[in-house]
C-alpha cells in the first residue's frame, strides 16, 4: 500500500466553520500535509471528478452540492494512508459514523458529509493528480 490519500473539506464543513477543526483532527491523527489547496469547484470539474458516480442516482445532487461553495483539497501522507484516514473520517452516512469520527463530529447528512477520503491507493493517485502538479507538492 502506498502512504497517502487524497481529502476534500467539503462545501457542508468550509460554510459551517470548521476547516480548522478539521485540519487540526487530521494532523492529530498522525497526517503530514503534502499539497492543500482552496478552490471553488464547477460542473466540469466536479463532474470529472466524480465521473465513477455518473450513473448513480445521487449523481445530481452530489454535483450541485460539490459546487456550492468552496472546498479545500489536501493530499496527506501517513503509513496506510488510505485505510487509516477513512477510519479518521468515520462512515459515508454521518449517522453510522463512529463517535469522535469527523463525520461524527461534523456532517449533517450523507450528501453534506463534510469530507471526502479516497477509497483505494489507485483512486488516492487519480484524485490527487486530478488537483495537484508535481510543483504543488511538499
Ligand atoms: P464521497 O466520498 O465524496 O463520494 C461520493 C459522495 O456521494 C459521497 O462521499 C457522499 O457524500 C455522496 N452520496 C450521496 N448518496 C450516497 C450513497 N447512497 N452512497 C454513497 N455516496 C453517496
Amino acid at each position: 500500500a502506498t502512504n497517502r490519500t487524497f481529502t476534500m473539506i467539503k462545501p457542508d464543513a468550509v460554510a459551517n466553520g470548521h476547516i480548522g477543526a478539521i485540519l487540526n483532527d487530521i494532523i492529530a491523527g498522525g497526517f503530514k500535509i503534502v499539497a492543500m489547496k482552496y478552490i471553488q469547484l464547477n460542473e466540469e470539474t466536479a463532474g470529472n471528478f466524480y465521473g465513477v458516480h455518473r450513473e448513480r442516482p445521487f449523481y445530481g445532487e452530489l454535483v450541485r452540492f460539490m459546487t456550492s461553495g468552496p472546498i479545500v483539497a489536501a493530499i496527506l501522507e501517513k503509513e496506510n494512508a488510505v485505510e487509516d484516514f477513512r477510519t479518521l473520517i468515520g462512515a459515508t452516512d454521518p449517522s453510522k459514523a463512529v463517535e469522535g469520527t469527523i463525520r461524527n463530529k461534523y456532517a449533517k447528512s450523507i450528501d453534506a458529509n463534510a469530507v471526502h477520503g479516497s477509497d483505494s491507493d489507485e483512486n488516492a493517485a487519480i484524485e490527487g493528480n486530478f488537483f495537484f502538479s508535481m510543483f504543488e507538492r511538499f
